[in-house]
């Protein structure tokens, strides 16, 4: 056989949050794909990054104080610790922030300059002109024009689920200062997908059997037929401020983080090979992987989400840049869990990190992860209850008592030294293995048939130690033959067992080997049994029950998460982002009455002379009078925005001389560790001057 040369990816998660069970269905289910094709004998190179530009990363790190340098090099270390923790071997784990993933970036850009499929065009967008800064559709909130909802995103509404651009939101406000955003102008760059060499090629490419037949259905909508040109040209820069790459000659313009993303996996390819030279074994050739006639295997394991940046925007990129193109995609559903989608507020939205410190052995996800994986697009659920329900009846009822009930008497009766072996029963094993087709369903990535058809193996083996009941025998006198077979055969068969499960179970086979004594398993030419007089090692417990109340406890400790007292310097990044100020002291009803809080209405609103942070407010609370409150509020209003509005306002607060006039009060406003300060409305039809208690 001549070893395949295949390189692997898994979607480069993005360095501002934690990893969670989420991410982990598609790192798992690379991983033991990856660790199939390595026991094949192939040589398999598996690479990832943590996804590090954008707004978003920028904003995060100015909110924490430090530099996004820092911040995604903290994640970094995060992410790749709990990537240890659920064994995903990366051959290498960088970042698109490298050197390497700038200069792919570049000459991508560059050769589609060339060939001119780069344009430069003048669009409108929302500035914010309080922080100086472009705001993307997600920064920028408002009332939704179809159902008036409050607050919706500049892209759709979560509460109709409307679609919509930006500029169509009622009030749009900006989500990182409050002001109300302008519209200006500026010069974008964009890759001409809508282009026919295009599009032609993409519709080639898709229909080549490069997409499982769900994902290529969904690209048939997108794409239509010919000379339809449905694609429109794809926005490819961002300007500054932007944490990013600056696009060669264009100063002041980045690439969007989509744009250097994708090419991460050619980057993080960079970074092996440069870090391989000198290193005895595989030093891969980046070019072999990469020029476009490449007799290597491409593949990127992603979220269907993702389908439409790795579809159309990567390969296009690809193909007319000069590189080969990916041999396939392999799209998987989302999670669920107990099939709902994972919640905070139901401690169902688990971070990796939470698993591993209340449940301990990930393998145990490993193995129902698999257990549900089957190469397909359709969601998996995790069912907390038949998660514990199966890794104790497959894993440890199944695989693990076929060790646990013969392994004993092979160092009591028989000094560690194994026996002969059944061949009846080792050749009923092997064709029952022939039958289930275990490796092809591993190359299918239908991981769950490979673990049914394992489990029925192992079926195999529990039965006939139960008809030879060893246990039996060895109270038997002139037994002793019989029960050194019947265990030396068990253990056998568990050797193969452990073999078949070796991609998804890494760990526990490795304990496996040490325990019987072997070379590391290899799917080819296993079945030579272990040979007689061949010396185990003692039997150590390989693996206990899983406790259900440690899911109870997993589903506490992410309800918790979100609360103040679990805050840890080594916290990561997911909770930071909620972190709340503690809550103050208890107070008593009485103490709570001695405030008089009112609906007010917003009469006028007006900037004041030498005031940095303050607008006059002159507010209806029902009196004859209207009251004046200096509120410090400019940074995140616009004046003209906030007449006719209702708030809150504390009516018997003393009044207070300030430089610029008497307040009469105060008005409500909430206001957290993330930019943005938020006043208060009460519900429709509220009056002013109603007491709110
Ligand atoms: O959706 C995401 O989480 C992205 N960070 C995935 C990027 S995959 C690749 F294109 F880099
Ligand atoms: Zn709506």
């Amino acid at each position: 056989m001549t070893p395949r040369k295949i390189l692997v990816t898994s979607a480069l998660p993005y360095a501002n949050g934690s990893i969670h069970l989420g991410h982990l269905v598609e790192y798992i289910q690379t991983d033991i794909w990856v660790r199939f094709q390595k026991m094949q004998g192939h040589e398999v190179h598996y690479v990832c990054a943590d996804d590090t530009h954008g707004t978003p990363i920028m904003l995060r790190a100015e909110t924490e104080g430090i530099t996004p340098e820092q911040l995604i090099a903290r994640v970094w270390q995060e992410h790749t610790r709990d990537f240890d923790a659920f064994h995903v071997e990366f051959d290498h784990y960088g970042s698109t922030n490298s050197d390497e993933n700038r200069f792919c970036a570049e000459t991508i850009y560059l050769a589609l300059r060339d060939k001119g499929l780069i344009e430069v065009r003048s669009i409108e967008q929302f500035y914010d002109p309080v922080k100086n800064m472009f705001l993307p559709d997600r920064f920028i909130k408002g009332e939704c024009p179809k159902c008036h909802a409050q607050d919706q995103y500049g892209d759709n509404c979560e509460a109709c689920g409307a679609a919509y651009a930006p500029i169509e939101l009622i009030n749009p406000y900006s989500a990182v200062s409050g002001a109300k955003p302008e519209m200006r102008h500026s010069d974008h760059y964009f890759f001409k997908l809508s282009a026919d060499t295009c599009q032609d090629f993409l519709r080639d490419w898709t229909r080549s059997g490069t997409l499982q037949a769900e994902a290529a259905n969904k690209m048939q909508e997108w794409l239509g037929t010919e000379g339809d040109n449905k694609l429109s040209d794809w926005d490819i820069s961002r300007d500054a401020p932007y944490f990013g790459f600056e696009i060669p000659d264009a100063p002041g313009k980045y690439f969007y983080v989509w744009l250097d993303a994708p090419v991460g996996y050619m980057g993080s390819f960079r970074q092996l090979c440069n870090n391989s030279i000198g290193k005895q074994g595989s030093q891969p050739d980046f070019n072999e992987y990469w020029q476009p006639d490449s007799t290597t295997e491409l593949y990127h394991f992603i979220g269907k989400d993702i389908l439409y940046f790795h579809a159309l925007f990567w390969p296009a990129m690809l193909e007319k840049a000069g590189f080969r193109t990916p041999t396939k995609l392999f799209a998987h559903g989302f999670l669920t869990v107990n099939g709902e989608k994972m919640s905070k507020s139901r401690g169902t939205f688990i971070t990796a990190r939470s698993y591993v410190d209340t449940i301990g052995n990930t393998e145990y996800l490993r193995y129902y992860y698999a257990a549900k994986i089957n190469g397909t697009m359709e969601d998996l659920d995790l069912n907390l209850d038949d998660f514990v329900a199966k890794v104790n009846s497959d894993l440890i009822g199944k695989y693990i008592n076929i060790a646990s009930r013969c392994a004993g008497f092979i160092a009591k009766n028989f000094d560690g030294k194994l026996g002969e072996t059944d061949s009846i029963a080792s050749a009923e094993f092997k064709s029952a293995y022939l039958e289930g087709g275990i490796a092809h369903c591993y190359e299918q990535r239908d991981f769950a048939r490979a673990l049914r058809e394992i489990m029925r193996l192992a079926d195999v083996a529990n039965q006939y130690i139960a008809e030879q009941k060893p246990w039996t025998l060895a109270k038997e006198a002139g037994q002793e033959t019989k029960l050194h077979i019947v265990c030396s055969t068990a253990l056998t068969l568990f050797r193969d067992l452990t073999l078949y499960l070796k991609p998804v179970l890494p760990v526990l086979a490795g304990q496996v080997e040490a325990f019987l004594n072997i070379a590391p398993l290899s799917w080819t030419g296993h079945w030579q049994a272990l040979p007689a007089a061949h010396t185990i090692n003692s039997y150590q417990h390989l693996a206990t029950r899983l406790d259900p109340k440690l899911i109870a406890a997993l589903t506490a400790a992410n309800v918790e998460s979100l609360k103040p007292a679990t805050h840890s310097p080594a916290r990561h990044a997911e909770a930071q982002q909620h972190t709340l100020t503690p809550i103050a002291e208890t107070i008593s009803l009485d103490d709570f009455s001695k405030i008089d809080l009112r609906v007010a209405k917003i009469i006028n609103a007006e900037h004041v002379a030498g005031a940095a942070k303050l607008l006059k407010l002159t507010l209806d609370i029902g009196e004859e009078n209207t009251r004046t409150v200096f509120a410090g509020i400019k940074s995140a209003y616009d004046p003209a925005q906030l007449k006719g509005r209702m708030t809150v306002m504390v009516a018997n607060l003393a009044p207070r001389q300030m430089k610029f006039g008497l307040s009469e009060g105060m008005v409500l406003a909430a206001s957290g560790e993330m930019p943005g300060l938020f006043i208060l409305s009460p519900d429709d039809g509220a009056q002013p001057g109603m007491r709110i208690k």
